[in-house]
């Protein structure tokens, strides 16, 4: 039922004075809700650059959907962006010139089968779903830190993606909207996608199905 869909064997990171990630090997499962914690600097955004093949890794395998990503070429790792995984970023990186439904159909005009008009239908579906009916005529400027998070969040699931990557999603936000965030999330995997994310706060451990704890790069256990 869960199957594997991302797999990284001894995975290293190196930078010029640090090494960011320690032999680290780890199986993502579909279904399932990944909470990555640490301190800060032990790695977690390097892992899901390398991840989300924003990055690659200085040594290790890392096979998606059981294939070795080593034989991809930029083009087939853009590909793959695209159509199967979905970012979520603290700072929403929203367009600002575009309204909620503009900045959410940008990712289908790469679905060459899409016309304009079912983007716009369903992006309006999606900020519906994710409670933003009445906003999808509105530029970035005129919405709530959580209501901006909620559209970039519709903008990651436009294209459907199998695997949704968030790092630190909620760190603009307050309480209330983590809250909301983390539900959204949750009701993501529900749906049988694997969802990534970062965060520094423990509630995301009220939601997540696994916890992956970095310690100085190497899997390490969380303090109480
Ligand atoms: N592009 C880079 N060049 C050099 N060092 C980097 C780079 N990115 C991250 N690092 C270093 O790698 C370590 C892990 O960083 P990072 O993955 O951003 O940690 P976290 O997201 O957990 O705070 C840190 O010591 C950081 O300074
Ligand atoms: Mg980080």
């Amino acid at each position: 039922m869960n199957s594997e869909i991302i797999r990284i064997e001894k995975i290293e990171k190196h930078y010029e004075k640090v090494s960011a990630l320690k032999e680290l090997s780890l199986t993502f499962y579909s279904g399932k809700f990944y909470a990555i914690m640490g301190v800060s600097g032990s790695g977690k955004t390097t892992l899901i650059n390398i991840l989300g093949l924003l990055d690659n890794p200085t040594a290790g395998n890392y096979y998606l959907f059981q294939e070795d990503t080593k034989s991809l070429d930029q083009r087939q790792k853009s590909l793959i962006r695209n159509k199967k995984i979905g970012f979520i970023f603290q700072s929403f990186y929203l367009l600002s010139h575009m309204t909620a439904v503009e900045n959410v159909m940008l990712p289908m005009y790469l679905d060459e089968a899409m016309t304009l008009e079912q983007m716009q239908e369903k992006a309006i579906q999606m900020l519906s779903k994710l409670g933003l009916k009445e906003r999808t005529d509105h530029y970035p400027k005129e919405l709530s830190a959580g209501e901006q998070q909620r559209v970039a969040i519709a903008r990651a699931l436009a294209n459907d993606p199998d695997i949704i990557i968030a790092d630190e999603p909620t760190g603009n936000l307050d309480e209330k909207n983590e809250e909301t965030i983390f539900k959204i999330l949750k009701a993501i995997v529900k749906e049988g996608k694997t969802v990534i994310t970062v965060s520094h706060n423990k509630e995301i451990l009220k939601y997540a199905d696994e916890l992956v704890y970095l310690d100085q790069g190497r899997l390490g256990e969380r303090d109480a």
